[in-house]
């Protein structure tokens, strides 16, 4: 499933971005996949991914 479709970035992606690099905001996240960079919608769902995996990795 994409998160986020301006940059067709899967739920899948950004999970195994923040296992890999476990970065500590989304602004680090970004250096790795570039979600957010143009309608921002993303941000939420991308954030619930990473308290979810940061959670329970
Ligand atoms: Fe991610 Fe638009 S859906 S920037």
């Amino acid at each position: 499933m994409y998160v986020c479709l301006c940059n067709a970035i899967s739920d899948k992606t950004v999970r195994e971005a923040v296992r890999r690099y476990q970065p500590k905001s989304i602004q680090q996240l970004r250096h790795f996949v570039p979600v957010g960079k143009q309608c921002g919608k993303c941000i939420r769902a991308v954030r619930e991914i990473m308290d979810e995996e940061m959670q329970h990795p």
